[in-house]
């Protein structure tokens, strides 16, 4: 059967896996990313495990191509470009590294963008031309789609909502400007949220047992959902930002609905209600009541991946759909 190999790099793990193209998946692995501070050793890792996974497999499929997702990839060049979440500076020339391990077609974008392309073809924007897809993880990515294709620009690099100016003075940013939307709304952004409400009042919360290194994004969502009050302000405040930055958003390309996907998003309706709120507190009246914010309909299995993989399909497969 025919087959295509998705991969979703991370600022903390990269993803991969093998799917079929309704979708289903074959195989399916991980690897760290942070601990490869060199891109080479990184792409022996990868491929090993992708190889090993493969070897496992005991029925004959065809893979017709790779597809990969990247923080800051750069679809018409296959390459990641100064990745402020990456240890890998500069421009990396992913696919033309990544030919040396695997002779197969290969294309490569950013991962948001591959997330959007999952949910246009297995989530929820199936029957949607203009959509946003938010991932809230280590940074924040966004995909946008208008009149079913993606928004690329002239370089290949457009849809970077998280490095938007919130505060023009505000919290430093791994790109190395000031204020960016990722430091507030993203697993990251919500950890320094914590510390900050910890450090200005005294209320009791087992958060304050943790040291900066210790405590994780999960931990937060999962106090959250307990109702833990600190969890829950940084919540609020997280959502309040990323709720004016999505009304900028809508303003810009008018979508149906707006996806959020992510670590984050798994605090499912705290992280929806109160976004949903600042939305409306912001949106240009004109949109009012038009324009859905909702969880991505892939919160379970893998939108990146399975986008990376869907790339494939119309991109080398078929050359067809939303690229
Ligand atoms: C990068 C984006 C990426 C996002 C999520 C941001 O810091 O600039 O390209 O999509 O993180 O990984
Ligand atoms: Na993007
Ligand atoms: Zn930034």
């Amino acid at each position: 059967r025919e087959t295509a190999i998705g991969i979703d790099i991370g600022g903390t793990f990269t993803k991969f896996g093998l799917s079929d193209v309704e979708g289903n998946i074959l195989m399916e692995g991980s690897i760290p990313t942070y601990t490869h501070k060199e891109i080479k050793p990184f792409l022996d890792a990868l491929s090993q495990a992708i190889q090993e996974n493969l070897d496992k497999l005991n029925e004959p499929i065809e893979i017709m191509g790779i597809g990969i997702g990247a923080p800051n990839g750069n679809y018409y060049k296959g390459t990641i470009e100064y990745a402020p979440n990456l240890h890998w500076k500069g421009i990396v020339p992913f696919i033309e590294m990544f030919r040396e391990y695997f002779d197969l077609p290969m294309v490569l974008t950013n991962d948001a963008n591959a997330a959007a392309i999952g949910e246009k073809v297995f989530g929820g924007a199936k029957d949607m031309n203009d959509f946003i897809v938010i991932t809230l993880g280590t940074g924040l990515g966004s995909g946008l789609v208008t009149r079913g294709k993606l928004i690329y620009g002239h370089d290949g690099l457009a849809g970077e909502l998280g490095h938007t100016n919130v505060y023009p003075d505000g919290r430093e940013c791994n790109c190395g400007k000031r204020g960016c939307l990722e430091t507030y709304a993203s697993a990251s952004g919500i950890k320094r949220t914590v510390f900050k409400l910890l450090a200005t009042n005294n209320v009791e919360t087992p958060l304050r047992s943790y040291t900066y290194e210790s405590l994780t994004a999960k931990k937060i969502t999962e106090m959250a959902l307990e109702g833990d009050p600190i969890a829950l302000e940084a919540y609020e405040y997280t959502s309040d930002i990323l709720g004016l930055k999505l009304a900028d958003a809508a303003a810009v390309t008018s979508p149906e609905a707006i996806f959020l996907f992510g670590g984050l998003a798994k605090a499912g309706d705290i992280l929806i209600e109160a976004t949903k709120k600042s939305f409306n507190e912001y949106l240009y009246p004109g949109y009012k009541g038009k324009i859905e914010i909702r969880l991505s309909d892939l919160m379970d299995k893998n939108a990146a991946v399975l986008g990376a993989s869907a790339l494939v399909w119309s991109e080398i497969a078929h050359n067809e759909g939303i690229r």
